[in-house]
């Protein structure tokens, strides 16, 4: 890796190392809030889009041309391994990704496929091709963690209270393990992929475990996610996140995170607390806070700054995605106030 990259912000802030600056990027900063965005997608469909090189390099740099972000992430989505793999899904605008046939028996769960490189070379190429464009800028790496993938195979789609989710795993405990097993490790193989490609950081996004019990967590999710983060070299940061995580804290970041992902219910220096020394905090302005007017949202961004410094390591995000309706300007904003306020 080049010295200018690995001495990069926000490398340096998820290592808990001195950082010029607090470095900062915005889970959810490419798509429909960017205007860009809408005219290079056209009418082209999401998971059709994340398998074209060309695409995914363009969606992947738009944000980091318009707001100067310290990071870019790759253009794809949680569910895009499991597509290009052979599954039977699709990601309905306005709903979220919805599953032909549901997984709930361990039939079910053998029909899951692996993935094999070739399947998402188109990523891979895009990942190497957006190396050579970012230079120092870090680009990071996802996926989709067992228990978030789970609950959309499992309930066909997007779902409030993943009952159906729960249902198997409190139900038929060797069926869970069995599908997490499987996504536990098809997340691995689309992690180590995208690392082997040039990705200098990755996460794994689990948005949706703050659903269990922290004992639940512990005994069902726990294992599988360690494995997925277990499975990436020890010198690339790992960003583990969900939301309404707040008891799940401690526990995520011992499944092998270096950096703890916080929505916004948990105020930083708190979620520090929590998560205990050894990790760095990523997040964590209410990602609706952009909506007030310009100086509340500016006293927001200082108080986050402020709290964030009680963390060994912090990294700027919003709690949770960017709104589609956000306006990009403000978030220009937000970028120029966290960097002037960070330098001291
Ligand atoms: O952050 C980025 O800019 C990188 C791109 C990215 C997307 N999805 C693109 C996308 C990332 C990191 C994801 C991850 C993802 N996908 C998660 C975890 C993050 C989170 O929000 O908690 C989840 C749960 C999904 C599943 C998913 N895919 C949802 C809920 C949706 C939104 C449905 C909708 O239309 O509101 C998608 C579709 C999706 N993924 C879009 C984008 C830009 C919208 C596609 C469009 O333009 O219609």
């Amino acid at each position: 890796m080049p010295a200018a990259l690995s001495d990069a912000a926000f490398l340096r802030a998820c290592r808990r190392e001195r950082a010029a600056y607090t470095p900062v990027w915005f889970m959810r900063q490419a798509g429909r809030s960017l205007p860009e965005y809408l005219t290079a997608r056209g009418d082209t469909a999401m998971l059709q889009a994340c398998l074209r090189t060309d695409l995914v390099v363009e969606l992947t740099m738009q944000p980091v041309r318009r707001y100067g972000v310290d990071a870019a992430i790759l253009f794809s989505d949680i569910v895009l391994p499991l597509h290009a793999a052979g599954l039977e899904l699709d990601i309905v605008s306005g709903v979220g990704p919805v599953v032909a046939s549901p997984v709930r028996t361990s039939a079910d769960v053998d029909r899951i496929p692996s993935l094999s490189p070739e399947q998402v070379a188109p990523v891979t190429d895009a990942v190497r091709a957006l190396v050579a464009e970012l230079g120092a800028t870090p680009l990071i790496g996802f996926a989709g963690a067992p228990f978030t993938l789970a609950s959309y195979l499992i309930e066909g789609g997007p779902s409030r209270d993943h009952a159906r989710t729960k249902a198997l795993m409190y139900g038929d405990e060797a069926t869970w393990h069995a599908l997490a097993g499987r996504l536990a490790e098809v997340a691995s193989t689309y992690l180590r992929l995208q690392v082997e490609a040039g990705a200098s950081a990755v996460q794994l996004f689990d948005s949706w475990a703050g659903a269990l019990s922290a004992e639940d967590y512990a005994r069902y999710v726990l294992p599988h996610s360690a494995r997925v983060l277990g499975s990436v070299p020890a010198d690339v940061p790992k960003i583990h996140f969900g939301v309404g995580t707040g008891e799940l804290l401690e526990l995520m970041g011992e499944a092998g995170a270096d950096v703890v992902g916080v929505d916004w219910r948990v105020p930083l220096d708190e979620a520090a607390r929590r998560v205990g020394p050894g990790r760095a905090l990523q997040g964590n302005l209410d990602p609706a806070v952009v909506f007030a007017p310009w100086p509340v949202v500016a006293e927001r961004v200082r108080d986050v700054l402020r709290r964030g410094k009680a963390a060994e390591g912090h990294v700027f995000n919003l709690g949770h995605g960017v709104f589609p309706d956000t306006d990009p300007d403000v978030l220009a904003r937000v970028v120029d106030v966290v960097h002037e306020e960070s330098r001291g």
